[in-house]
């Protein structure tokens, strides 16, 4: 039998050197708890996205917020890929949309932007003890049409948020996904 236990250790990177204790502890899990993020750590999550850096300052992202057990989260949910079926058990769903345009016009870093304020996002989470997974496996314009979400702004990015679940209860599938050592690139082509 698998134990969160298990996956935990499985999903340790293996360092070149050594990175701070959230960054070292993140992945991205398919089994969440029932257990809810509190209204605090909440305001929290959303307070690390204000403060993120943005070209020109133009903070070009906005959050849909759909929180487990209410209609925005059924409406959520009904719109990712089927094999993202796991989001359903976690606390918050946020779409990530960025702003392709505001009152200064085109704004060719609406992307950049929006993910760098995810990562804010992503790191405060897991510094309050809970885990996130970001998809793109969602329907664009089923999203646009139930959340009525008009130009210039664009979803983006779905993101889970919750505690790490019980591994030792879900279907085999989410283990076989999750049950495997995470890999990464050499990312510079210079030894320094
Ligand atoms: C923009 C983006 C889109 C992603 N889309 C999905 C998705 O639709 N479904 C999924 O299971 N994981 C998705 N992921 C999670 C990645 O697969 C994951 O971050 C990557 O495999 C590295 O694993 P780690 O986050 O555990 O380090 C996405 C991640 C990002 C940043």
């Amino acid at each position: 039998m698998i134990t969160t236990d298990n996956i935990l250790n499985v999903k340790k990177p293996k360092l070149k050197a050594e990175i701070i204790d959230v960054l070292k502890n993140r992945f991205s899990p398919r089994v969440f708890s029932d257990e809810e993020v509190n209204k605090k750590d909440f305001n929290s999550i959303i307070e690390a996205v204000r403060w993120t850096p943005s070209s020109s300052n133009r903070q070009p992202w906005f959050f849909y917020v759909a929180k487990k057990g209410g209609k925005e989260f059924e409406k959520v949910l009904s719109c990712l890929n089927k094999d993202n079926y796991w989001a359903k058990n976690a606390s918050y769903l946020l779409v990530g949309c960025y702003l392709d345009e505001d009152e200064k016009g085109k704004n060719n870093y609406g992307q950049y932007d929006l993910g760098q304020a995810v990562m804010s996002l992503v790191v405060q989470a897991q510094s309050l003890g809970y885990y996130t997974h970001q998809m793109g496996g969602f329907n664009k314009d089923m999203i646009k049409e139930v959340l009525v979400i008009k130009f210039p702004v664009f979803p983006w990015v779905v993101v889970a948020i919750g505690k790490i679940g019980d591994y030792s209860n879900v279907d085999q599938i989410l283990i076989d996904k999750d049950n495997k050592e995470r890999k990464r690139k050499e990312i510079i082509s210079q030894k320094i």
